[in-house]
């Protein structure tokens, strides 16, 4: 008996394990085509919407053509009218003057006709009377011409004033007709869009189903964590955006899928067709360097066979350094064999601390007493910049690595946390500036771009890339509308923070712009450059009102106090203060062994702090008394 049920528990298992080992196949078939009729809708969604969306434009243009149409004929009755007027007035006298005529034949016929009939007229009297009869008539037809051609006018008028009448009426039913179907296609539209954005959301849960039944099966690559990585440390030298070998870009999910100069670079499920693997398995690619690892040539043959996905909610179009694992950053070393250059400072909003560059860390000091307070690590090698929220919680930092890496990253300042890894890019961010009122962040840096986030959502709300050349700094008018930044390309622009378009450009400098930065009154900017200047500027003209010179070498960084001194550090290892509105230099302060990089304004005593390249920083009070000095070298 007992044997039995065991057998019969073992058939069972058996069975079901046979069951088992089927199901995630055909799960993940079934999976796939439900993916496939879920991309599938989501483009026909798109088509729909599209098509939607120009039905609307056209409706709308016929409106607003109609409407046009509508005004123009609404002026045409009163015009046709008033000619109306005008030619029945300008009848009238012909009109009277026929009638005289008729009346002055009447009168001769009165008084002729008797003298015709009668038989005791004589030749003379009869041929005076016809003579006079014949002259009446005359005048009645001389009168009666110049009345018929008066009279067509008026009737033309007429006819005219009528159809003025009748094409308003036209006019107001063809509006009245483009107005109901312009108003039947807006909501049609805005239904197309939700349509998208509903299937947009059932294929990204598809995706999330396959990857969750391809992980469960075993069968799951991750293409930004595990294939991106390869692609990015071993391929992107030479297949990438601006040097693409074979016509090949390698950089981002999409550029890969589009393959190269002999066609796609993947088949299909079919690792042994896709010349993306052969190259690597064979070893001609990376090309004149070390093959890939065995593991790495496995792992992009699995990915292929898998179905070659991208990872669910990532955007085919990212380049791989966006989607790319987020790695912490290397600790920096607890002590520095030598200080750091000062990059960047910064002062908090309190006024208590200031924040400075360090080494792949930010490092927090006490100004009082110059003791470091706080190190904040994982940030990449070299800090640009750095820029407290209005409230002093945040504190977002612009780091990177020249020509390699770029990032900008947002620090809880109580917590001592990473609130947000915002950019990751090829090349060094250089500047990073909270909006006065701390709800936007703006960044600028080597890639030529300024970029405006929401602090709130994080989301990137404007990307400018209108100069040539790398923008150096940026900063906000006091109240958030524009924004003006100073570039390598010699150039300072102005921009609308809410449309993110242009508005003016500084020329002037004829040199790298190195520092900009709004005056109190929002009216004025100022510059700071290579040719050894800072510039006043209306911002509204672009024109320029000041010069300082005498400001150094290259100048550059620029303080405005909220008094309005201008404050500047230059390579000439000075830093100066000059007047406000005038340009009269204050007060130098020297002392520092090498090039100043760096300042900061103290919010309420007005000390200047001054940072250089060696490594020093300086608090001077707002007489130039030295008050303390420290060594960016923990
Ligand atoms: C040092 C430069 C270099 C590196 C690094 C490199 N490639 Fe290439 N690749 C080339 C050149 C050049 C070609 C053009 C064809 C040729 O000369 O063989 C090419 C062509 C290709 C092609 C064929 C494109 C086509 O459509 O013809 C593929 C696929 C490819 N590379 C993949 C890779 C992969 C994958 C990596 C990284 C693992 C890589 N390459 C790294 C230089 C490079």
């Amino acid at each position: 008996m007992r044997l039995r049920v065991s057998h019969l528990l073992l058939g069972l298992t058996l069975l079901t394990s046979i069951a088992r080992s089927d199901e995630p196949a055909a799960d993940i078939s079934a999976l796939e085509a439900t993916l496939t009729a879920a991309e599938q809708a989501e483009t026909d969604a798109i088509a729909a919407r599209l098509q939607a969306e120009s039905e609307l434009r056209t409706a709308e243009q016929e409106f607003q053509r109609l409407e046009r149409a509508l005004k123009a004929a609404e002026a045409e009755p009163a015009a046709k009218a008033q000619t109306l007027t005008e030619k029945t007035a300008a009848a009238q006298p012909l009109v009277d003057a026929a009638a005289a005529a008729q009346a002055a034949l009447d009168a001769a016929l009165a008084a002729n006709q008797p003298i015709l009939d009668s038989a005791d007229s004589t030749e003379e009297q009869k041929q005076a009377a016809t003579a006079a009869i014949t002259a009446a008539q005359q005048a009645l037809e001389a009168a009666n011409t110049p009345l018929a051609a008066a009279n067509a006018e008026v009737a033309t008028a007429q006819q005219a004033a009528d159809a003025a009448v009748q094409a308003l009426t036209a006019a107001q039913a063809s509006l009245a007709e483009a107005t109901r179907i312009r108003d039947e296609k807006a909501p049609i539209a805005t239904q197309r869009a939700e349509a998208v954005a509903l299937a947009a959301a059932q294929r990204l849960q598809c995706e999330i189903n396959l990857r969750d039944a391809l992980a469960t099966a075993g069968q799951w690559v991750s293409f930004a964590g595990e294939v991106a990585p390869i692609l990015h440390s071993r391929c992107l030298a030479c297949h990438n955006a601006r040097t693409a070998k074979g016509r090949l870009n390698l950089d981002g999910y999409a550029n890969l899928l589009q393959g190269g100069e002999s066609g796609p670079s993947l088949v299909a499920k079919n690792h042994a067709e896709s010349p993306l693997w052969g190259q690597v398995h064979d070893g001609s690619m990376p090309q004149e360097a070390d093959p890939l690892a065995p593991e790495q040539v496995t792992l992009i043959a699995r990915w292929i066979d898998s179905g070659a996905r991208l990872d669910p909610g990532l955007d085919r179009s990212s380049r791989l350094m966006e989607i790319l694992p987020r790695i912490e950053q290397p600790l920096p070393p607890e002590h520095y064999p030598v200080p750091v250059a000062a990059s960047a400072l910064e002062i908090s909003p309190n006024g208590a601390f200031v924040a400075a560059s360090g080494y792949h860390e930010v490092l927090v000091y006490n100004i009082a007493d110059g003791s470091l307070v706080h190190r904040l690590h994982n940030v990449a090698e070299r800090v640009y910049d750095l820029s407290f929220s209005p409230d002093g919680q945040r504190l977002a930092v612009a780091a990177g690595i020249p020509g390699e890496f770029g990032e900008v990253k947002i620090f809880d300042l109580a917590a001592h946390t990473l609130l947000a890894d915002l950019i990751r890019v090829d090349d060094v961010v250089l500047g990073v500036a909270f909006s006065p009122d701390g709800s936007r962040l703006a960044t600028c840096g080597a890639d030529r771009s300024i970029r405006i986030f929401d602090v709130s959502t994080y989301a990137e709300q404007h990307r400018i890339e209108d100069h040539a050349d790398w923008v150096l700094d940026i900063a906000w008018s006091p109240d958030g509308t524009r924004i003006v930044s100073a570039s390598r390309d010699k150039t300072s622009k102005v921009f609308d923070t809410a449309t993110g378009d242009p508005l003016t450009t500084f020329n002037g400098h004829g040199d790298v712009v190195q520092g900009v930065a709004y005056l109190p009154d929002g009216a004025h900017a100022a510059t700071c450059g290579d040719d050894n200047s800072v510039r006043v500027w209306v911002v509204a003209e672009a024109r320029e009102v000041r010069k300082l010179d005498g400001a150094g070498d290259d100048v550059l960084a620029l303080r405005i106090g909220p008094d309005g001194q201008t404050y500047t550090a230059s390579v000439d290892q000075q830093a100066r203060r000059y007047e406000a509105n005038t340009a009269n230099l204050v007060k130098a302060y020297a002392g520092h062994t090498d090039w100043i990089v760096s300042l900061a304004l103290h919010p309420t005593t007005g000390d200047l702090i001054t940072g250089s390249q060696d490594g020093l920083i300086k608090v001077w009070t707002p007489n130039g008394d030295l008050v303390r000095e420290w060594k960016l070298q923990p």
